[in-house]
């Protein structure tokens, strides 16, 4: 049920338009001397245009976020991402383009002619890579906006060298740092629907077909996983119908629906040859976040965040965020798998709610791991702390503040690092009582706070950002 009071942290979804420019944040406490580079976070600052607004968190215009730390000290800097979307909904003061959960609305001419032109988004709103010193902004379509460091100005739309067409894709591509590859997921809708993975051999731009998998009703996927040697496919049963999505009469969200008796289904592709190695079926569930993936002793285990169903795509629309509203949580689950019966064991390894994981992704991804630290969430409540759970033996440690609410905390390793968890967690905080947000700079071994830096604006809620080393 939806309380129409406002949210102590409605203003987390409201819009912010002011861009700063290389601004010094003063500091509260120590920052390491080690801490050297740049976090950039992608997310939805505009959530409307003119007299229209957009109904789901997900469609918000993208902005970026740059903390930038050098010798103790940090400066952040904050754009628009220039998108066709965002350039032609300012120019026409309309919503111009759909976005997850919004349709523009049009005439009976327009209507017409968007069957035949039907135009996907590119506001790249949700995550962020490095491919070959090149920045890029992602967002679940395959259109891939290009920007700049440390300025922040948008390049333009990313072009690959390749024949590779697909509607949709995910926003959380895996690196393989052993065969120096990107391996990501495209999903072709239409008349016949396939999934296909592929991969970027490091100094390319040139996605090669490494799998390409026929499907009658595809899954709405938003990360997948990886290990060693294998690409893992979970398709929770929120299917699309693909013609609603390529004539666009629906908004893309509403062209999914979830059958909670169909079951959850696990495939595992070899990365080597593309081949289907084992596949098995458990209970429904559903998933944005896959957590990591490793081999072990024959068994292929795949950690991700699973909700009961799919109602949290509802619970996320803006005014259900922005009022008080009982949110689903997301738990840790283990599925585990063996290559030679094909059977699927399935368990929980905490009881905290958790979004937004991280783990030390460049030494630990695709190999048995320790330490998973994500924003957490108390029943009756937004994401109000962050969590560290030791996923061994269920351990848990929190951060937690009255009236603060973190995003995803990013996890930077000490350089010559002794232990998994030896580094610091980067969080971008809304302080309710301030009005206004601060980076937060947690040690990841004790998740004590080493340092907060105060910024003068609030930051909306946004989703994923990434450390880029100088
Ligand atoms: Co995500």
């Amino acid at each position: 049920m939806t309380d129409l009071t406002l949210s102590a942290y409605h203003q987390g979804f409201d819009t912010q338009l002011q861009e700063l420019e290389s601004l010094d944040l003063p500091v509260v406490g120590k920052i390491p001397d080690w801490l050297s580079g740049d976090l950039v976070r992608n997310g939805p600052s505009k959530f409307e245009v003119g007299p229209e607004k957009y109904n789901h968190w997900f469609d918000g215009l993208a902005k970026l976020h740059m903390f930038s730390f050098a010798s103790g000290t940090v400066r952040t800097t904050c754009k628009f991402l220039q998108t066709y979307a965002y350039r032609k909904s300012n120019l026409e003061g309309r919503i111009a383009l759909g976005e997850f959960g919004t349709n523009p609305t049009r005439s009976m001419w327009g209507k017409l002619e968007s069957i035949f032109n039907h135009q996907l988004t590119d506001n790249a709103n949700v995550n962020i890579v490095e491919l070959n010193k090149r920045y890029l902004a992602l967002t679940e379509t395959v259109s891939t906006t290009e920007f700049e460091l440390p300025n922040l100005d948008t390049v333009g739309k990313f072009i690959w060298d390749d024949k590779l067409e697909a509607q949709v894709t995910t926003a959380h591509p895996h690196f393989d740092f052993d065969r120096k590859q990107l391996y990501n997921l495209l999903i072709k809708l239409g008349p016949s629907n396939s999934y296909v993975v592929y991969r970027v051999d490091s100094g390319t731009t040139t996605r090669k077909q490494v799998a390409s998998i026929n499907v009658k009703e595809p899954t709405y996927f938003h990360s997948f996983g990886m290990s060693t040697n294998y690409i893992i496919l979970v398709e929770c049963p929120f299917v699309v119908n693909p013609l609603d999505v390529i004539f666009g009469n629906k908004t893309y969200v509403q062209s999914y629906s979830w059958k909670g008796n169909y079951p959850t289904r696990i495939s595992v592709y070899s990365k080597d040859n593309g081949e289907l190695v084992a596949a098995a079926e458990t209970e429904a569930f559903f998933t944005f976040h896959h957590v990591n993936a490793f081999e072990e002793n024959g068994e292929v285990i795949v950690d991700l965040l699973a909700y009961p169903d799919a109602q949290i795509v509802d619970s996320t629309y803006l005014t259900n965020l922005r009022h008080k509203n009982e949110q689903p949580l997301s738990k840790l689950r283990r599925l585990r798998m063996s290559l030679a019966t094909k059977r699927v064991n399935s368990e929980t390894l905490s009881d905290v709610g958790l979004e937004l994981p991280r783990i030390y992704y460049e030494r630990f991804n695709g190999k048995t791991y320790n330490y998973l630290y994500a924003s957490g969430q108390n029943k009756g409540d937004f994401v109000n702390q962050l969590v560290k759970v030791n996923v061994k033996n269920g351990m848990t440690l929190f951060w937690r503040e009255d009236g603060c609410y973190p995003g995803e905390p990013v996890f930077v390793a000490r350089p010559e690092s002794s232990s998994e968890d030896d580094g610091v967690l980067l969080s971008v905080v809304f302080d309710t009582g301030k009005r206004s947000s601060y980076l937060l700079i947690l040690d990841a071994v004790s998740m004590n706070e080493l340092a907060r830096a105060e910024m003068p604006i609030v930051v909306p809620f946004g989703f994923h950002g990434q450390f880029f080393r100088s």
